[in-house]
């Protein structure tokens, strides 16, 4: 890995062992882009890939030359109306109206390691030797206007890291309207282009489509990343799929409203371009001022999809969450929530946590509806003490019987809303955000908090901190139930309104700060009705999030295979509830539940009390199962095999990191008669080992051996028809799935050798 500057040239090369990326200072000053992807040579030159020829129509920089228009060069961070026409990475808006820019190089410096990202959410390093950085400092020289570019290079990841600060360094205000974290124009436009869509209930389904002329987009403008779409997106060549080919992931570590759009120019050029969405946004600088963008990540595979998101998620398992549980089993916890809703008191949570107990899960968490006057939406948040009609003990009381059975307690919060019916609103209901002299609208009966105002921030902070320090609370759900409307601030003047919607989320991140160093021990699940904030900036502070409020099995097939594409296993909350499901009212079995749920962060979400004996024998199952091999699940290699977007049948699989385990699951959503004689061809087993299978909770004497190799080529026969028998006494039915353990054996029996 390394970053190599010629000077001779002005070219920069970024690279570790297997990709490259390759930009250059451009004749006028600008940083020009050549090149990224695999690996490639160092060379003196590569500026044969700039475009230099004549077109007609188009403009150029140069009087009386017919051979640098930036319309046709490659740029790392381009601006608008000095001849290039599409969509800038950056816009200033000047004191005179203009919004021309001219940056250009002055300096860079390359640094070990990687710097902190003050305020913002970002990748790590640990050791310095695991990354290199370039700062590229550019200057508006009119303007007086710094700008830095920051690319990362990672030692172990095929990743970039790409971030911009702006400094006002003249003497007039500014306001910069459109500050991207990155920008990359790509030699051409032979992509499919994959976004993660969705809503409430239905997050991160695969939605593809190949890139055409003009701009196409996903954004959020809620104040979170939001259900509707996730700052995340792949380019992907005509022949890539899961296992070969060429994919690039572009992710965005921000939680607010984001934009991530690809423009296809008349020459097939393709700009990507992420970043802080630019609609609603102006950030004034005044002399003196600085602005720093969140933090992107470009990851490059030629493995095809699983190679790409195996990079993220051992990027950001590993140097994005942070703090004791980043490399923690994740406790199994039993939520309260789909089994009590509102209608709870504290013998009855006792009553769930002690059946829990029995069955062996370790934590116990509290949903809503324990604090203030909570007994319904309308009223109580913001006021963040116990309501002691309900839990005489307060949570202190109730966490102390619940550490008693032998489990650890969990709370929920939503620290960012307030309702009308509450102390805090009587006593600040300035605090809220509205537009001065506009109607304020409700989401869900409440108000959001304006956490653009330190002070609003520290007073939450203040009361839930006493909270925390009081009981033994060793989790907390943060959640999040609405979008933020009539954006404005009475804290900021009208220059300043622009600023809104990033300094909010700046202001959560301030708190999700202050709690996760106050309190190391306490694992954070961030939440947003379900999955609407999940995204690369919560993982930084909650290593888990809640990844949809739909939690029957079937529907959670696209919503992790969806989810997995960028974000790891460990880090996707995901339960077990009741049937009828409370989402959709499907009777999905018990096993295929928890066969789902088993590749996340697992856990319950009803009463287990009400259970039947056999379904407490099943539960019990699952808990053993999980106890054994949720280290391999959760830390693994995941292989997608089969996309429930694409048929019947879902597969995928873990495979531990020295390849002597593997975990494999299939899942067949309507049975069906007389099918076909199906082999699952499974991937990342040593082909030299021998593995015997173990289908979950089936008692068989004999366990099977196949060779890896074998497993890889042959596959591994699925026969699951209907009219045969799936395993005894277990035939298929709609909804139906198994799970299978591989261990590598050493026996010589088998005729192998290790
Ligand atoms: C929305 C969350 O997604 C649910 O899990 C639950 O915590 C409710 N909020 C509580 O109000």
């Amino acid at each position: 890995m390394g970053i190599i500057f010629n000077e001779k040239t002005g070219e920069f090369h970024l690279y570790n062992r297997r990709i490259s990326y390759i930009m250059k200072i451009l004749r006028n000053g600008q940083m020009g882009q050549l090149y990224f992807g695999r690996r490639i040579h160092q060379k003196e030159q590569y500026d044969y890939l700039l475009e230099n020829r004549y077109r007609p129509t188009t403009a150029y920089v140069y009087e009386g030359e017919y051979s640098f228009s930036l319309e046709h060069i490659k740029q790392e961070y381009p601006a608008y109306g000095t001849t290039d026409f599409r969509m800038p990475a950056l816009e200033i808006l000047q004191e005179n109206g203009s919004r021309i820019t001219e940056f250009t190089y002055v300096s860079h410096k390359i640094r070990r390691g990687k710097p902190k990202l003050c305020g913002l959410p970002a990748t790590y390093t640990q050791q310095e030797d695991e990354a290199d950085t370039l700062e590229i400092l550019l200057k508006d020289q009119l303007l007086g206007a710094e700008l830095i570019l920051r690319y990362t290079i990672f030692r172990d990841y095929d990743a970039i890291a790409r971030s911009a600060s702006f400094q006002n360094a003249g003497e007039q205000t500014f306001w910069l309207t459109r500050a991207m974290s990155l920008s990359l124009d790509l030699p051409d436009d032979e992509y499919q282009w994959m976004q993660f869509s969705g809503a409430w209930g239905r997050e991160r389904y695969i939605k593809e489509r190949w890139l055409q002329p003009g701009i196409q987009a996903v954004n959020s403008t809620r104040g979170a990343s939001g259900h509707a779409h996730n700052p995340f997106v792949v380019l992907r060549r005509l022949h890539t799929d899961e296992f070969q080919g060429e994919a690039i992931g572009f992710s965005l570590i921000y939680s607010g409203n984001f934009l991530a759009q690809a423009e296809v120019d008349n020459f097939g050029v393709t700009r990507l371009m992420m970043g802080i969405n630019p609609f609603q946004f102006a950030w004034c600088l005044k002399p003196g001022e600085e602005f720093t963008t969140p933090e992107a990540v470009m990851v490059y595979s030629h493995e095809g999809l699983n190679g790409m998101s195996q990079t993220f998620h051992r990027l950001y398992g590993k140097r994005l969450v942070r703090g004791e549980w980043r490399d923690k089993e994740r406790p199994i916890l039993i939520n309260n929530w789909e089994a009590t809703y509102f209608d709870f008191n504290e013998e009855k949570l006792v009553e769930i946590a002690r059946a829990a107990k029995e069955d062996g899960v370790e934590l116990f968490v509290l949903d809503d509806g324990w604090f203030g006057g909570r007994c319904q939406e309308s009223s109580g948040l913001g006021d963040w003490w116990p309501n002691l009609d309900r839990l005489p003990g307060g949570i202190k009381g109730l966490a102390q019987r619940i550490e008693k059975l032998g489990m650890k307690f969990g709370l929920w919060v939503e620290l960012e809303m307030v309702n009308k019916d509450s102390q805090l609103y009587r006593n600040h209901p300035d605090w809220i955000i509205h537009t001065p002299g506009r109607c304020v609208s409700h989401g869900r009966k409440q108000y959001v908090l304006d956490f653009s105002r330190k002070e609003v921030v520290d007073y939450i902070g203040g009361m839930i901190e006493k909270l925390l320090s009081d009981a033994p609370v060793s989790y907390i759900k943060w959640d999040m139930n609405r979008s933020i409307t009539q954006c404005f601030s009475a804290e900021f003047p009208p220059e300043r309104q622009g600023e809104i919607f990033h300094r909010y989320i700046l202001g959560v991140y301030q708190l999700y700060e202050r709690l996760t160093a106050r309190f190391p021990h306490i694992l954070f699940e961030s939440c947003a009705s379900g999955g609407g904030r999940f995204d690369p900036g919560m993982l930084y502070y909650a290593p888990q999030a809640w990844t949809s409020d739909d939690t029957d099995g079937i529907e959670r097939l696209k919503i992790q295979y969806g989810t997995s594409f960028v974000y790891p296993l460990s880090s996707m909350g995901a339960h077990v509830s009741a049937v009828p499901n409370h989402q959709l009212y499907r009777n999905t079995p018990m096993d295929t539940r928890g066969n789902v749920a088993y590749f996340g962060a697992f856990g319950y979400e009803l009463d287990l009390g009400r259970l039947t004996l056999e379904e407490h024998q099943i539960v019990r199952r699952q808990i053993a199962f999980v106890k054994q091999y949720r280290g391999l699940i959760q830390t693994g290699v995941f292989y997608r095999l089969k996309s429930p977007f694409e048929g019947n049948m879902t597969a995928w699989m873990v495979v531990s990191d020295d390849k002597t385990r593997a975990i494999v699951a299939y899942y067949k959503v309507l049975n069906e008669v007389n099918g076909p004689f199906r082999r699952l061809f499974l991937h990342g087993l040593d082909p030299e080992r021998c593995y015997l299978l173990e289908w979950e909770g089936e008692e068989r004497e004999e366990k099977p051996a196949f060779y890896g190799s074998e497993l890889m080529n042959a596959g591994l026969v699925i026969s699951d028809a209907s009219s045969g028998e799936a395993s005894p006494g277990n035939h298929c039915t709609d909804f139906w799935s198994r799970v299978a353990v591989l261990t590598a054996i050493q026996d010589q029996e088998k005729g192998i050798e290790i």
